[in-house]
């Protein structure tokens, strides 16, 4: 399949560059910036983008592409801090600015004639993406812009041909090479023809076919499956999130049903009748080995006196290890079973650095490294079937394979569950009186048809009690937080704007519903500073 290589230099928006080309249709996969470019590495590459970074290029130990990236003989964008390397690395100045430019910044475009025989064809098919017809350079637009350094002297070959309100270079195209430069970035959402930039690097420049298509992906993932696992059981870790269930289909739906061994364990910190939801949609898909394993004592009680937060995490995080291992041992698959992991694209990516250096720093649904699967993985009995996917691609992929529209649209679940909604001392009472209270909003929330508009959204009950009526005595209730927030992908996070007749009726019903409650506040923090969950 023809692809679009991504050298990632550690920007928070490389993960946006590979879905924004991926939405064109172009298959996209990033690597650390550093990466060998080895004919293996090259394969199907028709082009290469740069991406950003939080470094400068003139930072000792400042992030540096292999130089065979420039002999490659493929086209090349650079992004931001990739444009500035492509700078540095051929002879041109780059230098702090005095201050930042940040946001959304006018740039207007100015292109000089190109000889065709030389840059000016290969250009001309970039600008393309410029224009707000479709046909050739625009004029001006705005773009997101968010660099501390700029070019003070382009590179030998290179023009400029765009440039920000501020008299900064934006848009840098080479004369002979397919190399091409921009200061903004084309992957954020805000920054006007983005899309139709990227789509004119990938189609137009480099020729990519549009080749990816979540049809495709499955074929290719099934045959892989079914030929590397033969008829070995294989063992997946159900959480009941999205990613675990679409893993569970994808298995159930390519290998024999007796094969698939799914395991589930109801912690007692899970929402709302969740086991009961999880266990029919499994069973709905195909399920015959569910080993639903009840183990919400133990929990509660390795939690019983623990108030700090990462206290909190890692007791549940050493149980959950001690429980897999003793029930793994119990379903006796013996020692050459595969093990599945839910894992996406983005969990291979260490949170906020990029792909970079630990490309495989594993997420096992409970957030902890797990023995068990390092041994299955140093064994190479491991199987991700979803990780070359993004979230919104995992939800298509789940609405291919049939899984209920709810499961498909769910927000996300924290590995520790309830126990990081609680804040101080869980106990059982707690933990009911909570499912109750988020129930409740979570189910307002879809009735009123807002829960799509939110990313994630929660009830959280706070250690604090205060005064309330009920008939004619004071009474003492639990303050319970409701958050509701918008994001692309959980790393900031802006609150989301409720109409406020639905927050007090939401209020409302919770505090008449459940006793407990005698006050509802609402989130109004964006991270950052705050988080998303509260510990
Ligand atoms: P924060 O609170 O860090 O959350 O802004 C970002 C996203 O991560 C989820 N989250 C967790 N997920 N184990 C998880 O599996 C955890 O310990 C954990 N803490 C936060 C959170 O729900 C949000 O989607």
């Amino acid at each position: 399949m023809d692809k679009i290589l991504i050298l990632d230099f550690g920007s928070q928006t490389t993960q946006l560059i590979g879905r924004r080309v991926r939405e064109i249709g172009v298959y996209a996969e990033i690597v650390p910036g550093d990466s060998r470019l080895t004919a293996v590495a090259l394969e199907g590459a028709r082009g290469i983008i740069l991406s950003g970074s939080p470094s400068s290029v003139y930072d000792e130990g400042a992030p540096a592409p292999d130089p065979a990236v420039y002999s490659a003989g493929l086209p090349i964008l650079g992004i931001c801090y990739g444009l500035q390397r492509m700078t540095a690395d051929h002879g041109g100045r780059v230098e702090p600015l005095s201050e930042r430019e940040y946001g959304g910044v006018r740039v207007k475009l100015d292109v000089p004639e190109l000889p065709a025989s030389a840059g000016g064809g290969k250009a001309a098919a970039f600008l393309t993406g410029f224009g707000a017809d479709g046909k050739g350079p625009g004029g001006e637009f705005t773009v997101w812009m968010s660099h501390g350094d700029s070019l003070s002297a382009l590179a030998p070959g290179f023009v400029q041909v765009g440039t920000s309100a501020h008299g900064f270079p934006a848009v840098v195209v080479h004369e002979k090479e397919r190399w091409f430069g921009l200061q903004f970035h084309p992957e954020v959402t805000h920054c006007e023809r983005g899309t139709d930039i990227l789509s004119a690097f990938a189609l137009g420049v480099c020729g990519a076919k549009r080749e990816w298509s979540m049809e495709k992906y499955v074929q290719e993932v099934r045959d892989t499956l079914r030929s590397r696992v033969g008829n070995r059981p294989v063992l997946l870790l159900i959480s009941g999130g999205v990613d675990s269930t679409v893993a569970g289909a994808l298995l159930l739906k390519t290998l024999d049903s007796d094969q698939v061994h799914l395991m589930y364990m109801d912690t007692g910190l899970m929402r709302k009748d969740e086991t009961i939801v999880v266990k029919a949609n499994l069973e709905r898909l195909g399920a015959k080995h569910l080993h639903i394993i009840h183990c919400e004592r133990d929990f509660l009680g390795a939690l019983a006196g623990l108030e700090e937060p990462e206290a909190k995490r890692k007791a549940i995080g050493d149980l959950f290890i001690t429980i897999q291992e003793r029930e793994v041992s119990r379903l006796g698959l013996g020692e050459d079973y595969y093990l599945a992991q839910g894992t996406l694209y983005t969990d291979l990516i260490e949170s906020g650095k990029g792909v970079g250096k630990k490309a495989h720093v594993i997420k096992s649904h409970h957030n902890v490294r797990s023995p068990l699967v390092e041994a299955k993985r140093n064994a190479g009995r491991i199987i991700e079937p979803l990780d070359r996917l993004y979230k919104d691609e995992v939800r298509a992929l789940g609405r291919l394979l049939g899984i209920d529209e709810d499961v498909v649209r769910r927000h996300p679940f924290p590995g520790p569950g309830l126990a990081v909604r609680i804040l101080g001392e869980v106990t059982r009472e707690k933990c009911d009186v909570l499912r109750d209270a988020d129930a409740i909003y979570i189910s307002e929330l879809k009735k009123r048809g807002l829960y799509d508009q939110i990313w994630q959204a929660f009830a959280v009950l706070l250690p604090i009690r205060s005064v309330g009526v009920a008939g004619d005595v004071r009474k003492y209730g639990w303050v319970l937080a409701l958050r509701a927030i918008v994001s692309e992908d959980g790393m900031t996070a802006d609150v989301y704007p409720f109409p406020m007749k639905d927050l007090i009726e939401i209020s409302t019903l919770i505090t008449n519903t459940v006793k407990d409650i005698g006050r509802v506040t609402y989130d109004i923090s964006s991270k950052p500073p705050a988080t998303i969950e509260w510990e």
